[in-house]
């Protein structure tokens, strides 16, 4: 397969439960080497596409692939390429850490001790690799359940919320481990319901909600797109000359204020522009990004609710 394969690729897939409908005419096109937030409140269906992605369940229509693999037909072509933690795996909680992946290895017919250690090292246990699972934290059962996923060396990894119900500590070494595996070129599908989650650790981005895509693109797109500043400032007259210099054109709001399209990383720059030409700078308060807003719309109170039956029942 060429590396400008699309690591997974689905077109109108689709899933109804009966007549609820988890998930609609989904097209997603994730680039090898991407790591990809799938981002939607409660019951929005990131579930549901990741298990018809791993052929967990089968779409109601449409169809998809990974690394070119029909993932309805061609599965066990797929499944030395992926890992995947959906639901939190059970391990023994009477067996070290150790020992549960040298079983899970050889339940695939594999025996290879080095890269037990390998990937135990990668996720930072290897100074508990043979304490009992049962004195794990949760943080640990989960990178525990990470390293699992890496046994095969797989290309992508689908990680279902692997930060849902960690504390702060363990949630920033999660989102770290999968910085450093997203670096090593593994493709992820992260599917998360935090924004700041999925600005922090992705690439690219697509927002679901009730079965819906409402939105998808790079990170950096999606957060400068439609961010603005507004800028108080006296007099307003040099704010019009400065943002010139930026490139853009400020929107007058009254006397004193003015919109200016740009991002709050600019802020400093701005400011210190403004102070320089010999403005009094009052106030700067960055407005909401394209992908902020859309969020905001999306878990607004009653939007993460279930998604009605809307459609005649067919499986
Ligand atoms: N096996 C099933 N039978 C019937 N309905 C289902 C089934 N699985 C999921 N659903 C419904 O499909 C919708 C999407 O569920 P899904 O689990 O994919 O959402 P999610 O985005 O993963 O939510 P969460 O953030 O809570 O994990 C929900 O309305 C859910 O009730
Ligand atoms: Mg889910």
């Amino acid at each position: 397969m060429s590396p400008s394969t699309l690591a997974i690729e689905t077109v109108g897939l689709s899933k109804f439960f009966g007549r609820r409908c988890a998930a609609r005419a989904i097209n997603l096109a994730i680039p090898q080497g991407a790591v990809f937030g799938f981002l939607g409140p409660n019951g929005a269906g990131k579930t549901t596409t990741i298990r018809m992605l791993l052929g967990l369940v089968r779409p109601t229509s449409g169809n998809g692939r990974i690394l070119g693999y029909d993932i309805q037909r061609e599965r066990a072509a797929i499944l030395p390429y992926i890992g995947a933690l959906v639901e939190s795996p059970a391990f023994y909680p009477y067996l070290s850490g150790q020992d549960n992946l040298r079983i899970l290895m050889r339940t695939a017919r594999q025996e290879n001790p080095r890269r037990i250690a390998q990937v135990l090292e990668q996720v930072a246990l290897t100074h508990c690799a043979n304490d009992r699972v049962r004195t794990y934290s949760l943080g640990m059962k989960q990178r525990l359940a990470i390293a699992a996923t890496l046994l095969n060396h797989p290309r992508i990894l689908f990680l279902d919320e692997p930060t849902n119900g960690l504390d702060p500590a363990g949630t920033v070494e999660i989102r770290q481990l999968i910085r450093q595996l997203g670096s090593a070129g593994h493709t992820i599908f992260l599917s998360s319901h935090q924004l700041h989650e999925v600005e922090q650790v992705c690439t690219d981005v697509a927002i679901i909600n009730r079965g819906q895509m409402i939105t998808q693109g790079r990170v950096t797109d999606l957060t400068r797109e439609g961010a603005a500043l507004l800028v108080t400032a006296e007099p307003l007259a040099l704010l019009q000359v400065v943002a010139e210099r930026f490139g853009v054109q400020p929107q007058v709001l009254d006397t004193h204020t003015a919109r200016v399209p740009l991002a709050s990383e600019q802020i400093p720059k701005l400011v210190a522009a403004l102070v320089n030409a010999g403005a009094e700078v009052h106030q700067v308060t960055p407005q909401h990004s394209t992908l902020e807003q859309r969020f905001l719309e999306l878990t607004a109170a009653g939007n993460g609710a279930p998604t009605t039956p809307d459609q005649p029942a067919h499986r």
